[in-house]
């Protein structure tokens, strides 16, 4: 196995290994890419305190997420086609989060079912849904989450339309791809990745194919999303949701603290101030940027989670000493997972738990629990300064 010392090791390997299709969908943010790029670039700007002739042992990351333990506040955000990334890559990055102890999050565009992955799995995980059209499939689908014991929904409100991604449209991005000759010469050259998908039955949307009525061509993900996520989603919608499923909700998507109040106020358990992780509203600030407000107006009503350009341990630390109680990767893991399979997700919860570890020791803490904004340094106006 390669040294690996950090993600950007994995993403090394990820990029060699992926067919273009998948590593493009992954490795996009939507038009500009501004936001995409300034997600990652804005935790730059932040710094941190050194502190010296502290002890530091005993050290523990353990924290809680909507009251669930987890061995450190990271959990595994919902990845659409995460099994063309690599074979069965739902089945093995959950595997991988519960033996790391973190949450798992399946989304519902997933290759893997969620009764596959509870299948596959001993402790519960959590359930990212659309809001579709379809009342009969939403209704299903909620039910399904439940029978296989989900133990937290996760409504995303950022995706209700597709933001656009240049290269998703240039790459006839489908699952599984289709056999045009570009295609083909890709994966000519991506040998480990199609004997993975030759050993496996798991290739197309798991949660929708025999699911759905009336799906025109449920390979196209671009197809389906305009065909079948609601526009019309508001939150009396949400309220409903809310009901039909009854357990813990996380509403996933919020960048405003207007938004972050209504979420507050229907009852959800967490809110995530995300961007899709640039994926959407290019021209929006960062996650990291638009934390600080958004704790301000809800932070003592709900719990307040981050992602998006989370690609390090310390990123981790920054988001929570600012205020946030619990993180999510995507990309990070994706890369793992593409490179390595379930190794390499394990292998990129380690390294963020490493560079969380020794960098909450350096700035003179001990305990994830007790850090707080004071071991940051923020440049002026960081959060604000908006007209
Ligand atoms: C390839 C890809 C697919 C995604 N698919 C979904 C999805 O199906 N549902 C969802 O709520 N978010 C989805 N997201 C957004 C992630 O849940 C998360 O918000 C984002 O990846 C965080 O940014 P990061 O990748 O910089 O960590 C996706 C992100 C990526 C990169």
């Amino acid at each position: 196995m390669p040294v690996i010392t950090n993600i950007d090791d994995l993403y090394r390997i990820y990029r060699r290994r992926v067919p273009r299709m998948f590593h493009d969908y992954c490795e996009s943010g939507s038009w500009t890419e501004q936001t995409f790029r300034e997600n990652s670039s804005d935790f730059d700007l932040i710094r941190l305190r050194q502190r010296v002739a502290v002890d530091m042992t005993n050290r523990t990351t353990a924290t809680k997420m909507i009251g669930e333990d987890v061995a450190m506040p990271v959990a595994l955000a919902p990845v659409g086609m995460t099994g063309m990334q690599h074979a069965d890559g739902e089945i093995k990055a959950a595997r991988a989060a519960e033996k790391f102890g973190v949450p798992f999050t399946l989304t519902t565009m997933s290759i893997c079912s969620i009764e596959d992955v509870a299948e596959h799995t001993s402790k519960p995980f959590w359930f990212q849904l659309y809001v579709m059209r379809d009342q009969d499939f939403l209704a299903r689908i909620i039910q399904r989450a439940k029978d296989a014991g989900v133990s937290a929904l996760v409504v995303t409100l950022d995706l209700q339309i597709l933001g656009q991604r240049h290269k998703d449209i240039k790459n006839g991005l489908s699952a599984p791809p289709k056999p045009t000759l570009a295609n083909m010469i890709n994966l000519s050259t991506k040998w480990r990745w199609g004997l993975g998908m030759l050993g496996t039955r798991r290739r197309q949307f798991g949660n929708i194919v025999g699911h759905a009525k009336g799906v025109s061509d449920p390979s196209d993900l671009m197809a389906w999303t305009a065909e079948q996520f609601d526009p019309k989603l508001d939150w009396k919608q949400i309220e409903q949701i809310r009901d039909m499923w009854g357990g813990k909700l996380i509403l996933k998507g919020v960048m405003e603290p207007e938004d972050a109040r209504m979420a507050a106020k229907i009852g959800a358990d967490a809110i995530i101030v995300s961007n899709h992780g640039g994926r959407q509203l290019d021209g929006a600030i960062s996650s990291i940027r638009a934390l600080e407000p958004i704790l301000e107006a809800v932070g003592d009503k709900v719990e307040v989670h981050l992602d998006s350009g989370i690609r390090s341990g310390q990123d981790v630390l920054k988001a929570v000493a600012m205020g946030a109680r619990g993180t999510f990767i995507g990309r990070a893991y994706i890369y793992g997972l593409g490179a390595m399979g379930e190794a390499g997700v394990t292998r990129a919860l380690e390294v963020i738990h490493r560079e969380l570890d020794l960098s909450m020791a350096f700035c003179g803490h001990r305990d994830i629990k007790n850090v707080s904004r004071d071991i940051l340094r923020v440049p002026r106006g960081f959060s604000g300064d908006w007209d």
